[in-house]
């Protein structure tokens, strides 16, 4: 078994929809970045490549690729999950930590967990999503952006579990 942690923060745009953690979210400001501006998935692909010791998420999405540009987290995510499985690890589970002074976070967890559950081929349950607010403190508590620390546990299936697994599913 092995662990990774990712950080993330980016600022609030007025111009941009918010999306946080692959819901769309009608309470506040967007966040301004190359791709979506989802700070909950690049926390979550920096820790699962961390873990893995792939990189980060900076390496494999470069922000000057016009190709990215406002491009959907959640699909940055399923190529971060391929390229892991490509390595035979699958992701145990992931914790995120939200900080932010709004919106609160409580109400969207679960169509979070739900939403990030289906890329990392994981049940539900086994991605939590939590907020907190910086109570009032510095640039997140001034309102200019949202952080987010996400922890990610992977494991690398052995070779016999692999081969029963594609059995099971008719592969090779
Ligand atoms: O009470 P304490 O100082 O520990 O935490 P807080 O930052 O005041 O937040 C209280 C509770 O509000 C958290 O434990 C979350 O359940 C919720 N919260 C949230 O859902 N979304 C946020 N952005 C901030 C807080
Ligand atoms: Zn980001």
């Amino acid at each position: 078994m092995r662990v990774g942690i990712g950080y993330d923060s980016h600022r609030f745009d007025d111009r941009r929809r918010l999306i946080l953690g692959g819901v769309p979210i009608a309470d506040g400001p967007g966040l301004a970045g190359h791709s979506d501006g989802d700070v909950v998935i690049h926390a979550v692909i920096d820790a699962m490549l961390g873990a893995a010791g792939l990189g980060s998420i900076g390496d494999l999405f470069p922000d000057t690729d016009p190709e990215l540009e406002g491009a959907d987290s959640l699909l940055l995510l399923e190529d971060a999950v391929e390229r892991l499985e490509r390595e035979n690890y699958q992701v145990i589970n992931v914790d995120v930590t939200v900080i932010a002074e709004r919106p609160k976070i409580g109400a969207f967890a679960p169509q979070m967990s739900e939403r990030l559950a289906r890329r990392l081929h994981t049940p539900p349950g086994a991605v939590s999503v939590k907020g907190k607010t910086n109570e009032g403190m510095g640039w997140i508590g001034r309102r200019e952006g949202i952080a987010a620390i996400a922890m990610a546990s992977i494991d690398q299936i052995r070779d016999t579990d692999a081969l029963l697994a594609s059995m099971r599913t008719g592969g090779g």
